[in-house]
């Protein structure tokens, strides 16, 4: 699909779709059983588990954004990232990338404590990480790019190449850029996970998950599994995630573009020791963001100059941005990855992944640019009063700043 189109699949997949009064949007269906047309004939559903229309036209509207062949929605982001270990056995060897979300992290090295598979932490950034491949011989292969929180990238073309090669497949967590950003399909990537909590649904009032398979026979086989352990999401979940993508690629214009302004201005900051964002020219993987991605997406993190407190002092002062976990929705959110988000992660790993205390994420939001800046250098200005300086408080948005979008 071309990139074009991408807001016409997200506005326009199942409208007119209801049969019975032509309702404009497709209505929800809250029923948990439907009656059989006659003996042994069934309708198109039977069972909400099974099946449910608001589930389909998510999953097949997100398909079509991802190019895949068959999308399945789960309740929750993680329970997409179980559903893909489904297609382990205990002797099957998982690659993961040793940054990855903390979540992921726990769930992966937990079902390999117990057996159920068996586990390789790799830094897959490096070239030198793939050449290892040959000699684990992976079932799958698990990336996530840019990563949370470091927004490190990896070069997904280079990772298929290699896992292919020795047989294996690979899943993408695409959660931090979104099928309006990035389709690691079009790379050849075998499955793409999301967790529909953040950008798709975009409104922070739903938990969810969906996975989209590159072939049918592995969608079916997933989406079989889904069925099996009952992970399959919840209809109304279904049709609010369906209205929030409806708008996604606009929102997504906006996060972007707030999110570039203040990645520039935090580069600029003397509180500030290192920024990350792909969209900066300083970024070490700029090129590789422009070469497989649409958009450098709305995360940002950088290091605050301190420690622990100076961490807390200036998360605790912000006034326009939430101290809270999660990402993608339209407001703006902060927060500490290493006593929040990755606080699961044994702290050796943790570090590893480069998220130390004066590690700071933001999620940002499409609140007006100028608010949030300004409040940003409040809280700066909060740490150390007599070291506000003029730098800082000269920082004004000019054309220049305006970013190439789509
Ligand atoms: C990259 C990534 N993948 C998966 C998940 C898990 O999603 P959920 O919280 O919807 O279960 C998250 C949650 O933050 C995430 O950031």
């Amino acid at each position: 699909m071309s990139q074009s189109n991408k807001s016409t699949v997200a506005v326009r997949h199942g409208i007119e779709a209801d049969k019975a009064h032509g309702a404009v949007v497709p209505p929800l269906y809250l029923s948990t059983t439907y009656s059989f047309a006659d003996f042994d004939t069934k309708r198109d559903y039977d069972y909400g588990r099974s099946g449910n229309f608001n589930r389909d036209v998510l999953a097949e509207a997100l398909t079509e954004l991802e190019g895949g062949k068959r999308g399945i929605i789960t309740a929750t982001g993680m329970a997409a990232v179980h559903l893909v270990t489904q297609l382990l056995n205990h002797d099957d060897t998982l690659v993961i990338p040793h940054d990855c979300y903390g979540g992921s992290y726990r769930l992966f090295t937990s079902l390999a404590k117990r057996g159920l598979l068996k586990l390789v932490v790799l830094d897959l950034t490096q070239p030198q990480s793939l050449a290892k491949l040959e000699e684990i011989q992976p079932k799958l292969v698990w990336i996530e790019t840019p990563s949370n929180p470091i927004l490190r990238l990896t070069d997904i073309e280079a990772v298929v190449t290699a896992a292919h090669a020795v047989g294996a497949l690979v899943a993408a967590d695409n959660t931090f850029l979104s099928p309006a950003l990035q389709n690691p399909i079009a790379f050849g990537v075998d499955i793409v996970v999301h967790s529909t909590t953040k950008y798709i649904n975009g409104h922070s009032d739903v938990v969810g998950g969906a996975v989209i398979a590159r072939t049918q026979e592995l969608g079916d086989e997933l989406a079989w599994w889904a069925n099996n352990i009952g992970i399959t999401g919840a209809p109304f979940d279904s049709y609010l995630t369906l209205r929030g993508l409806r708008t996604l690629k606009v929102r997504l214009r906006q996060h972007q573009e707030n999110a570039q302004l203040i990645a520039q201005y935090l580069e600029q900051s003397p509180y500030v020791s290192q920024v990350y964002y792909p969209g900066l020219e300083s970024h070490p993987q700029h090129e590789l963001a422009k070469k497989q991605q649409l958009g450098f997406g709305g995360m940002v993190s950088f290091d605050i100059k301190g420690n622990l407190q100076t961490s807390a002092k200036f998360l605790t002062s912000l006034k326009q941005f939430s101290l809270a976990e999660s990402l993608g929705g339209v407001e703006s959110l902060i927060c500490h990855p290493a006593t929040m988000t990755h606080a699961g992660m044994e702290p050796q790993a943790r570090l590893e992944a480069g998220v130390g205390d004066t590690l700071i994420r933001i999620s940002v939001g499409i609140e007006d640019v100028q608010d949030l800046i300004a409040d940003l250098e409040s809280g700066f200005a909060c740490i150390d009063e007599n070291q506000a300086t003029d730098d800082a408080k000269s920082f004004k948005l000019t054309p220049a700043h305006t970013v190439a979008l789509w």
